[in-house]
């Protein structure tokens, strides 16, 4: 290949501490391939010790990459070392996503936007409801509670087993979200069209608790970030009393369509041999 078309040959990245089990590879590797893109997407192991030595070489250039995605345990990181965080991550005091642009490291988070995303593609019409119920109070949690406020959902309910850290979220991102303890969670769901789940729960070798999802409005969508296996525990209850599910693949898939079109230029989609393409390597 000649120079000259060399420089026009991007390479971005997924860095995290393990990155072996990252699947944006194969996403990227997908829409690349789809659009016929001569870049590359690779994972690129990272440790705490070494990110802010990463951070510079990727300003500098020298690390070649026009920009990549971030995962555990850099996110907040991310944020804290890039030039230029936009709002949603300043608000989340975490980043996933960066890219170069004159010499400055932007960032991002688009978990929230996945979040949404998905939902708009599989469960039409989820966000006519006026109440939400947000199970958890983690990092998956806040990006959720972002992008569930910012799409106007009035009342948001964040129920948590520690609800000093429920607090915290609801004191984070103002009004719209009230912390609830766990004892509330039935108060709470009465009448709500939106549950989602951010914890581990059932997922660790215990039992997934009962959850009695009935007394939510009859039209309520029911959706998981976990998507290992892609019908959690509280999905199958869920569905079993005749609730919409959404499983939490879609999250994955959509979060990384942002970062692709800021590297590559082009907007992917996120369809159905995509979505087979992760599953079968599940
Ligand atoms: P992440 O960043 O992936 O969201 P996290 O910060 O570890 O992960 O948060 C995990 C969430 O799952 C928390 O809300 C946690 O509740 P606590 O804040 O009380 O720890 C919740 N969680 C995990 N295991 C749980 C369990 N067995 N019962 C109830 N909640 C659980």
């Amino acid at each position: 290949m000649d120079d000259s078309r060399e420089t026009f040959v991007k390479h971005a990245f997924v860095t995290g501490c393990p990155v072996r089990h990252s699947r944006s590879p194969l996403i990227h590797g997908y829409w690349l391939k789809t659009f016929g893109i001569p870049g590359s997407y690779v994972a690129h192991e990272v440790t705490p010790e070494e990110f802010p030595g990463f951070m510079t070489a990727l300003k500098e250039g020298t690390a070649g990459f026009c920009g990549g995605n971030v995962t555990i345990p850099h996110k907040e990181a991310a944020y804290r070392l890039a030039d230029r965080p936009d709002e949603r991550a300043a608000e989340l005091g975490a980043a996933n996503t960066l890219w170069l642009q004159e010499g400055s490291i932007c960032a991002t988070n688009t978990d929230g936007l996945g979040f949404v995303a998905n939902l708009d593609q599989r469960a039409v019409g989820w966000d006519r409801t006026a109440s939400a119920v947000v199970l958890g109070a983690g990092g998956a949690s806040r990006a959720v509670i972002q992008a569930v406020r910012d799409r106007g959902i009035k009342t948001i309910h964040v129920v948590n087993r520690t609800e000093a850290r429920a607090r915290e979220l609801a004191d984070r991102f103002g009004p719209a979200v009230h912390a609830q303890p766990m004892a509330a969670l039935s108060e709470v769901m009465t009448g709500a069209g939106l549950f989602v789940n951010t914890t581990s729960l059932g997922m660790d070798g215990e039992p997934a608790p009962e959850i009695d999802f009935s007394p939510m409005a009859a039209d309520a969508v029911v959706t998981d970030i976990v998507y290992v296996p892609l019908k959690t525990p509280l999905l199958r209850q869920a569905e079993a009393r005749g609730f919409r599910i959404v499983d939490g693949l879609g999250m994955l898939l959509h979060q990384a369509a942002p970062g692709f079109e800021k590297w590559f230029g082009r907007r992917p989609a996120v369809d159905e041999k995509l979505r087979q393409i992760i599953i079968d390597d599940m």
